[in-house]
């Protein structure tokens, strides 16, 4: 692959990602500074995810936004593939919707589809991806989401209520759109190719617009679903996209829940994640001490620097101070490391103490079939 060269679908993403290209080749729209002052009129305070580009992209989010003052609430829906247990880079978008839900007390729908995980992957089986669905929820509900305006799908259990929405969106997609679109062969088994219309479903779950915080490798399902949107007699759903989380071992390529060593999960003990990122997280620095402080470090390329910016340190201050310091060579890349390895630590022991109590929890949190 030349190195110009990047692939972003919802199953296979690949390369160093050029999110500039990315809007162009989506045609999706950049969050331009103007939206980002509406949307700090609208809430007070911009998240440390917008202001630093964590969430670069969206569809028609002025339109909701339009809607939303003149008295037009929204509802937020996301979801997650049950292929493991979930992984640091996957709160991203969770954490994000959590603020979008508090700021504008919007009802949340989250989707777990151990359907398409399933279908989607040859080593796993219904009965691991829909066990997975269940810890992955346990992630979910621990970032505090309440069971009163959130609830919880899963595709299997839920295909009831699914189903006769998924129905409508099946009959407008044929198959050569799905194929233009995810590139589909011949052997692809039809749960994929219906698997669009799965996904599509929460988007017309309550009659309003809905708005959905995503990776920007899902955006292709959403294209189709805004297509059929209005020959279903529904609205476009609107999009607001984050960048692909970097696996430890570097740049190019998003975080894989299938990869051990390429993974933080949020169940890893602090020894577990103390090695992960000592030994694989990817450097920015130099080979030696000597040429380290003469030459300095490279911030933008440094996962550990990375995970900080993107989700472990929001205060800007402290963040710009570790990227001058690494840069100028003031600060080592063990030092660095050092930083990230507590910021995860620290984190990781509230959330996993949320995360079983979370088990109680969970029923309040499913989503009845009507
Ligand atoms: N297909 C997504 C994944 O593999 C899961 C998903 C379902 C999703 N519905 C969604 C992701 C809505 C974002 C928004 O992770």
């Amino acid at each position: 692959m030349p190195t110009d060269e990047f692939i972003v679908t919802p199953w296979h993403v690949e390369g160093e990602i050029d999110y500039d290209k990315l809007i162009k080749r989506f045609g999706t729209e950049k969050i331009s500074k103007q939206l980002l002052t509406r949307i700090e009129k609208l809430t007070g305070d911009l998240h440390f995810m917008l202001r630093r580009g964590i969430f670069f992209s969206h569809r028609d989010l002025n339109a909701v936004l339009n809607e939303y003052e003149k008295g037009n609430k929204f509802f937020l829906y996301t979801g997650r593939g049950p292929s493991g247990h979930t992984h640091i880079g996957h709160l991203v978008p969770w954490v994000f919707a959590k603020w979008l839900q508090d700021k504008f007390g919007t009802n949340m729908y989250f989707q777990l589809t151990d359907d398409e995980k399933f279908f989607s992957k040859q080593n796993l089986s219904l009965e691991e991806t829909k066990q997975f669905a269940f810890e992955n929820a346990l992630d979910f509900i621990a970032l505090g989401f309440k069971p009163e305006n959130t609830k919880i799908i899963i595709d299997t259990e839920n295909i009831k209520t699914l189903y006769p929405i998924a129905a409508q969106v099946a009959k407008k997609i044929n198959f050569s759109n799905t194929k233009a679109v995810f590139g589909f062969s011949n052997d692809t088994n039809i749960g994929m190719i219906f698997y669009t219309a799965l996904q599509s479903a929460p988007c017309f779950i309550e009659d309003r617009p809905v708005l959905i915080p995503l990776g920007v490798d899902q955006d292709p399902h959403f294209r189709l679903t805004r297509d059929v949107a209005p020959k279903i007699g529904k609205q476009k759903p609107a999009l607001i996209h984050n960048i692909m989380i970097p696996a430890l071992q570097g740049p190019g390529g998003k975080m894989s829940a299938s990869d051990d060593n390429g993974t933080v999960y949020t169940t890893d003990p602090p020894e577990v994640v103390k090695k992960k990122i000592n030994k694989y997280a990817f450097s920015g620095g130099q080979p030696d001490i000597e040429e380290h402080r003469k030459k300095g470090g490279n911030p933008d390329i440094d996962v550990s620097y990375q995970y900080l910016r993107i989700f472990f340190e929001p205060d800007d201050n402290k963040l710009k101070k570790i990227y001058d310091d690494y840069k100028s060579g003031k600060m080592l890349t063990g030092e660095l490391k050092a930083i990230l390895i507590e910021k995860i630590n620290g984190f990781l022991k509230i959330h996993q103490e949320k995360r079983e109590k979370a088990r109680n929890q969970l029923s309040k949190f499913l989503l009845e079939n009507s």
